[in-house]
């Protein structure tokens, strides 16, 4: 089904300023499941995103019920067989030297993150416990699975980050969340042999998508953002 298919909806949930400022990396979710129609909706009307050259270059693969079980299954025995994931790796998640300003950002949002769920600075174990939540999907009953073809390069991966984003929109006007997931970059392989991807296809990252359990602390972490003038201005008039 294309985008130009689906009914027109009559009236809007939120505005977009609304979903925007709603969007969220939730940690934590109600088992409710996500009606595979209204995920189906939301992936086909995101392909209105803008791509270069229109490209469209977004690949996926969803999960959800007994697939989603098994994957969970056999993503626990594989990450107990290789604690340090699918090596190598496919592409670099952060740079080797992240320098600043982002260091100290992505340092803030893991203290956020862990404080919130009473993990201290030493508690190794506590932490890993956290992150390995990445790989039961924080709970979320749905995924999705996001590939590009290892023959695109850096504009090609941004059409897919927007492609992402609206998917995240139109989520939240469905009243539902999501969490995008590099997490699963360190397990390519065996994702990859799971959903049967074609081999020139490069695992990006996985989306988690449900309904937000409200009551768990992790979700209540505030993301911190720089302000307007760390990374906009206007340009002058030479002279
Ligand atoms: C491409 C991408 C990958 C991400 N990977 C992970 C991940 O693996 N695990 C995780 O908990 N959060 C992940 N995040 C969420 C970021 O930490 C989050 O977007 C950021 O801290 C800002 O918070 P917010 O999404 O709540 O606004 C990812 C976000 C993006 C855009």
């Amino acid at each position: 089904m294309t985008s130009e298919a689906l009914p027109m909806r009559s009236g809007h949930y939120v505005s977009v300023t609304t979903a925007v400022r709603s969007r969220k990396s939730v940690r934590s979710f109600l088992g409710s499941d996500v009606p595979r129609e209204i995920l189906e909706e939301v992936l086909t009307l995101a392909a209105r995103s803008p791509s270069g050259g229109n490209l469209q270059p977004w690949r996926l693969r969803l999960l959800s019920g007994e697939a989603m079980a098994v994957f969970k299954s056999v993503m626990q025995a594989r990450i107990q067989q290789a604690p340090e994931g699918d090596t190598p790796l496919e592409y670099e998640i952060y740079p080797q030297d992240l320098g600043e300003p982002y260091r100290t950002n992505r340092f803030d949002i893991g203290e956020r993150m862990y404080a919130s769920i009473g993990v201290g600075r030493d508690d190794k174990r506590g932490r890993r416990r956290q992150f390995a939540r990445n790989y039961e999907f924080f709970g979320a009953p749905t995924a999705v699975l996001c590939f590009v073809d290892r023959r695109m390069g850096p504009p090609q991966w941004a059409d897919l980050g927007m492609y992402l984003q609206t998917v995240m929109l139109l989520l939240r006007e469905r009243g539902l969340h999501s969490c995008p997931q590099e997490a699963w970059a360190l397990y390519h392989r065996t994702v990859r042999d799971f959903v049967s991807a074609p081999p020139e296809w490069l695992l990006f990252c996985g989306l988690a998508i449900g309904y937000e359990d409200p009551d768990a602390p992790i979700n209540a972490v505030q993301s911190p953002r720089v302000r307007f003038e760390d990374f906009g201005a206007w340009v002058r008039p030479p002279g």
